[in-house]
């Protein structure tokens, strides 16, 4: 037994059996550091709990989960931590443990002919788009947490990220799944068919269920053609129905092949220049509005494309001034600022942050209409959006009056929250269009959600996680 052990709430001899599953390089129980364990990406969910386990194997997991259900104890699913909404924090409870699935990261199978990769859980997202590379396919999926976030927490979130225009979000991507389900038993759906009719699909039902209905392990992925060429521009737009305009224009003229049309406002923009390093403001001029459009193609692009759309958008006033990335380093760097909005916003301290979604064309109507309300409820409040335009998915943030203190700003949060998800639901939009519900939005999930959506929901969960043993306290 370790001096820790002595002060959780949990059986010593459970967690002994634990300990002893991993092995000693598998496990963290020392305070300093389970510490980054505990927190969040944000900083604003902290946990309780006395181990960090950190298999290796399948197998090892499935263990796991057999041994806490012996003692009713409760699994936290962990990856990269980078989620938005608390989901892979423990609660405060101190009766949960942490399975990160850092070391669980083994590529296992590449098919090139099949377009597909097999991957664990634990391979970090930017690891399997370079090894996708290798053989000259991709892997689209793409977010500005690549570098930490791991394919396993992709999976449970249902990640969206700047691509899902042309290639679809997480679910999209995937054609099979290996799941320690939380009885401890191993389901493998590892298949890597693109045509499959027999019965229910069952993968659909961990890809988003956030780490509450079994740990994923490992994951056949659909690969693509590697595009051969990148046309990107950073394009000052003039409104908001232009900038919806232009995303119709953009993916007729560039015959379907837009992979990202982002939306970019200038008060985010202000915010990555104050306190970010080398971020060059990509024009003259400031604008209100910004667009940061892609065009790519597996086959060589005819350069004229991009700037024949662009001349026509400033013909017609769509857009006041626009630059094209003229090398793969200017490229870079304007993605470079997109990819640092969330860091900078979270430098810039308290906000209260919506992940909504409306049709594409409602997005003037909730935009307009959303930011009248709330800076009618809250002089002063500063709307700081962006956001993934072209899948009708904004993050439509509000940072706290210059002059307020962050406790008095975060007691006007419902509020906030219900002025915007009021819009949202009147629109026919969702209230989590890709980072998925966690502790955060739960409530509100609660409450805009139909009761017949979430009696299924819960059937779901007691039938597959009759001890709940799953990630409580998130999603339901
Ligand atoms: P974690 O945060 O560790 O976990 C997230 C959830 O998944 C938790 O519920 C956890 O319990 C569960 N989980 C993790 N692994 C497993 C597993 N193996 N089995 C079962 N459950 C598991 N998200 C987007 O969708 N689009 C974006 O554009 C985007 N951009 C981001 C940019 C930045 C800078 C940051 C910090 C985050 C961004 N995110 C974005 C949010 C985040 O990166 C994604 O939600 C990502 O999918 C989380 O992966 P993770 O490995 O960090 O998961
Ligand atoms: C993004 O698109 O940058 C993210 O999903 C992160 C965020 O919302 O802050
Ligand atoms: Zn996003």
């Amino acid at each position: 037994m370790s001096p820790d052990d002595s002060r959780s709430l949990l059986p010593v001899e459970a967690l002994e059996q634990l300990k002893n599953v991993v092995g000693h390089k598998g496990f963290i129980s020392n305070e300093a550091d389970l510490a980054p364990y505990l927190l969040d990406w944000r900083g604003q969910f902290r946990g309780i709990s006395p181990l960090a386990l950190r298999p290796d194997t399948t197998q090892q997991i499935a263990d796991i989960v057999c041994i806490c259900n012996e003692y009713n104890i409760k699994i936290v699913p962990q990856g990269g931590n980078t989620g938005m909404n608390g989901a892979a924090t423990p609660d405060d409870s101190g009766s949960s443990i942490i399975v990160s699935t850092a070391r669980l990261n083994k590529i296992r199978h590449l098919d090139p002919l099949n377009y597909t990769i097999a991957v664990e859980a634990g391979c970090v997202l930017q690891n399997i788009q370079k090894e996708a590379a290798q053989i000259d396919r991709l892997f689209p999926l793409s977010l500005g947490a690549e570098g930490s976030c791991q394919i396993g927490g992709n999976l449970a979130t249902n990640a969206g990220g700047v691509n899902v225009l042309r290639y679809g979000n997480m679910r999209d991507l995937v054609l099979g799944l290996e799941t320690v389900l939380p009885n401890g038993e191993i389901w493998s759906g590892l298949k890597g068919l693109r045509k499959d009719n027999t019965g229910y699909d069952l993968k659909h039902l961990f890809i988003g269920s956030e780490g509450t209905l079994g740990i994923i392990t490992a994951a056949t992925l659909k690969l693509f053609p590697k595009p051969k060429h990148f046309d990107t521009c950073f394009a000052a737009v003039v409104g908001l129905q232009e900038i919806i305009e232009l995303l119709d224009r953009a993916r007729h003229r560039s015959g379907d092949g837009v992979s990202s049309f982002e939306l970019i406002t200038r008060p985010p923009l202000e915010l990555a220049f104050q306190h970010g390093k080398n971020l060059a403001d990509p024009l003259a001029e400031p604008s209100e509005l910004y667009a940061l459009i892609e065009f790519s193609s597996s086959a060589e692009v005819n350069e004229e494309i991009m700037e024949g759309f662009l001349e026509s958008a400033l013909t017609d006033g769509l857009v006041s001034d626009a630059v094209i990335a003229k090398s793969e380093t200017q490229r870079q760097a304007l993605w470079r600022l997109r990819e640092f909005l969330p860091e900078a916003e979270k430098i810039e301290g308290a906000s209260v942050k919506h992940d909504i979604s409306v049709p594409v064309s409602s997005i003037p109507e909730f935009v307009e209409t959303a930011i009248l309300a709330v800076n009618q409820y809250l002089p002063g409040i500063r709307p700081i959006y962006f956001g993934h335009v072209g899948d009708g998915n904004l993050h439509f943030n509000f940072a706290k009056p210059k002059t307020m203190k962050d406790k008095s700003f975060f007691l006007h949060k419902d509020k906030i929250n219900e002025i915007v998800l009021d819009i949202v639901a009147s629109l026919g939009g969702s209230l989590s269009a890709e980072h998925g519900i966690g502790q955060l939005k739960r409530d509100s999930f609660l409450h805009y959600t139909p009761s017949i959506d979430l009696y299924l929901m819960r059937q779901l969960k007691n039938t597959l996680d009759p001890n709940k043993i799953m990630n409580p306290g998130k999603l339901l």
